[in-house]
Order: structure tokens, then C-alpha cells, then sequence
């Protein structure tokens, strides 16, 4: 897709609602794929299912998510009866940055390089097969990184002179609440950590519950400012 077609798919696209965002992403492209965290992100898949039967969806295994996570994602992948590909990292890199640094020195040089090895390589490579891909993206999740975010975009940090990556974000325009409203209507499972406080769910040492009336963005990477809330999945939304 050139880059006025793109344009004219955003402006197409602009403040619909998620269900005809998901249902012409899916028309559009034969090969994309939806991308799950384990969290209230399941309602891509409740809706998309419901379009189209062969949805293809994966989640990133850090090795480092909640119980709850794995419990969750092998939960949805039953109710569903759908394939859910787990991308694992690089065993070669994740051996030396662990022998070298540890498991836990996020807390002291920061989560980039963790997740760089953790989540953003194993995304790269499964990027490089698709044409385009689906996220959970809210602009509600972050006033610092994702008020910008439009409901489909080139996306430049995947996508390079020999392949054009798109990505839908579908509940883009949604708030928290509206997401929780169609969980309730459509008796949508949930990852059992929403009962326990956590709003923003990540890996388990870098995510926890927030007090009532903090954003949840503040349960993410709690030891470093706002503006680097964002592991790399979402590289185009740092300024
Ligand atoms: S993150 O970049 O800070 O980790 P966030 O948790 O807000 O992202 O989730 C936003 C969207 O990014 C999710 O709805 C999902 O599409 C994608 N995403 C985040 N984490 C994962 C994961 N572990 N596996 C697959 N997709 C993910
Ligand atoms: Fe590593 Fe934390 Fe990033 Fe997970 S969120 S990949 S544990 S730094």
C-alpha cells in the first residue's frame, strides 16, 4: 500500500469504532496478525472472531509474565479455539545478558536493553513475516506517548525499503471503561490480575498494582519517567 492510500485508509478510518477499524483491516490483508498481551487487549480477538474465524494471533513469551498471564492466555486460547503463538527470545542473546547482568538489572541501567532481547527482537522477526498487524493500543494508556496515535499508520519501526508493515489500532479511540463495558456484555474472560488491582498488565517484576485514582500507566516501569514508558514494541510513539 503506497503512502497516499495509507493516508486515505486513516482518513477512511478516522474516529470509527474498533469493530469496523478490525473489520477492515481483516478484509484488507490476508496476512496480519493480531497482537495479545494477556490483558483487557482479548476484546481484539472477541471481535475479531466474530468477523472473520481464521484470526491468526500471537503474544510475546518474555518469560517473565505473571502466572496469571499464562494461565490467562492459555484460557482464551480454549474459549476461543484458536491458535495462540508464543514468540520466545533469542536463546544466545538471552543467555549472555542474563550470565552478564543478571536478571533483574532493569532496575538499575533501565528496561530497554531487557526488553530489547525479551520483546522487541522475537517481535521483529514475526513482524517480518506479515504484511500488517493488530494492537491493543489506547490513547487513555499514556498521556505522555500515545495521544498521537491514529487508527492505522505506516509503521516506521518495522518496516523498512523492502517491506511495508501496517498497523491497525483498533481501540485507539476507546477509553478504559468502554473496554470494560463490552467485557461485561459479552461475558469476555479477563485476566484474573484485573481482581488484584492491576490495571496495565506487563512482566512481572516491571508491573504492579496502582492505587485507586493513579493512572495505570504508573503501574508500568514505576522507577522511570513517563516519557520512556514504552519497551520498543511501540517505537514510533517516543519522540
Ligand atoms: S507495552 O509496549 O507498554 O508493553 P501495552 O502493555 O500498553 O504495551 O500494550 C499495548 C499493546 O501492545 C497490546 O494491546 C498488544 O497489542 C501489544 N503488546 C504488549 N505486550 C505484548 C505482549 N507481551 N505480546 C503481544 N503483544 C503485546
Ligand atoms: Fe524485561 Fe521488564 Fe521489559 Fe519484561 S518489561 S522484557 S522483564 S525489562
Amino acid at each position: 500500500m503506497q503512502a497516499y492510500d495509507i493516508t486515505h485508509l486513516q482518513t477512511e478510518l478516522a474516529n470509527k469504532n474498533p469493530r469496523i477499524i478490525l473489520k477492515n483491516a481483516l478484509e484488507l490483508y490476508n496476512n496480519i496478525a493480531i497482537s495479545f498481551s494477556g490483558s483487557e487487549d482479548v476484546i481484539l480477538i472477541d471481535m475479531a472472531i466474530k468477523i472473520r474465524k481464521d484470526i491468526r494471533v500471537f503474544s510475546l513469551d518474555t518469560g517473565r509474565l505473571h502466572p496469571e498471564t499464562y494461565r490467562f492466555i492459555e484460557k482464551v486460547r480454549k474459549h476461543y479455539k484458536i491458535d495462540i503463538e508464543l514468540l520466545t527470545p533469542d536463546r544466545d542473546s538471552l543467555d549472555e545478558f542474563v550470565k552478564n547482568k543478571g536478571l533483574f538489572s532493569f532496575y538499575e541501567d533501565g528496561h530497554q536493553e531487557c526488553c530489547s532481547i525479551r520483546k522487541v527482537e522475537p517481535l521483529k522477526r514475526k513482524l517480518a513475516t506479515l504484511d500488517a498487524w493488530i494492537t491493543g493500543q489506547r490513547k487513555d494508556q499514556s498521556l505522555d506517548t500515545r495521544q498521537d496515535i491514529p487508527e492505522v499508520q505506516l509503521d516506521i519501526g518495522f518496516s523498512n525499503e523492502q517491506h511495508r508493515l501496517l498497523k491497525f489500532n483498533p481501540l485507539i479511540n476507546w477509553t478504559s471503561s468502554q473496554v470494560w463495558d463490552y467485557i461485561e456484555a459479552h461475558q469476555v474472560p479477563y485476566n484474573q490480575l484485573h481482581g488484584k488491582g492491576f490495571i496495565s498488565i506487563g512482566c512481572e517484576p516491571c508491573t504492579r498494582a496502582v492505587l485507586p485514582n493513579q493512572h495505570e500507566r504508573a503501574g508500568r516501569w514505576w522507577w522511570e519517567s513517563g516519557n520512556k514508558k514504552e519497551c520498543g514494541l511501540h517505537i514510533g510513539n517516543i519522540k
